[in-house]
């Protein structure tokens, strides 16, 4: 049932993709129903900018250019799933441990359209453990810091992400502040990027097909 939501939101994010376009390209199981859709409209777009090394081999074997954001400049829209969306579309992410380039990615689109299916809504974010990478150097420090704040840190033991570093992933937070808690866990050292994207949240969520 849920991949059936999930295939219905990445094929109806297309909508969304212009003539012409350089499309910004999450990670994850949704978002590759969406890069399945996106290849039938290679000719008429100019590339995709990726979020993992996932997405861009899934791009480049379906003959999409993949392009370096720093080329490209901003973009008009990004396309990702995530772990967990509240009512005011702010997110969870970082389940596949991309957390880090999509952050960059959503950050430098002007439009966020969120694919997900219904078993990621919540009213309040945090029973999705709260992913965050760190540099391995900085593992026990941000530890003993989300203890502070009264989480439980799990090390994903074994995950390496794509710029080389750690993930935490943080249990037992019921976050009623989401934009406070990010910009809190910001200023720790050795937090290369948090999970959450309350700052920068979504501006449009699509449930399978239907826009919320
Ligand atoms: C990747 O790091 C995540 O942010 C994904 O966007 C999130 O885990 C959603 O994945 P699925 O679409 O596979 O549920």
């Amino acid at each position: 049932m849920s991949a059936n939501e999930k295939r219905q939101a990445g094929e109806a994010a297309i909508r969304y993709v212009e003539n012409g376009a350089i499309v910004g390209v999450g990670t994850g199981s949704t978002v590759a129903f969406f890069i399945d859709a996106l290849a039938d409209l290679k000719d008429r777009i100019e590339g995709a900018v990726s979020s993992s090394e996932q997405s861009t081999a899934h791009l480049k074997r379906l003959g999409i250019p993949v392009l370096d954001l720093n080329a490209t400049g901003p973009l008009n829209l990004y396309v990702d799933g995530a772990d967990e969306c509240d009512t005011h579309k702010r997110l969870i992410k970082g389940g596949g441990a991309a957390l880090t380039r999509e952050k960059i990615i959503a950050e430098a689109s002007a439009k966020f359209v969120c694919i997900i299916d219904s078993s990621k809504q919540v009213q309040l974010l945090g029973k999705f453990p709260l992913p965050i990478e760190v540099i391995p150097m900085a593992r026990s420090l941000v530890g003993r810091e989300i203890v502070k704040r009264g989480g439980t840190p799990v090390w994903r033991d074994g995950v390496l992400t794509d710029n080389g570093n750690w993930v935490i992933d943080v249990h037992g937070w019921q976050i009623a502040d989401p934009v406070g808690l990010e910009n809190d866990l910001n200023q720790i050292p050795g937090i290369v990027t948090v999970g959450l994207f309350a700052r920068r949240a979504a501006d449009v969520v699509l449930v399978g097909d239907r826009v919320i």
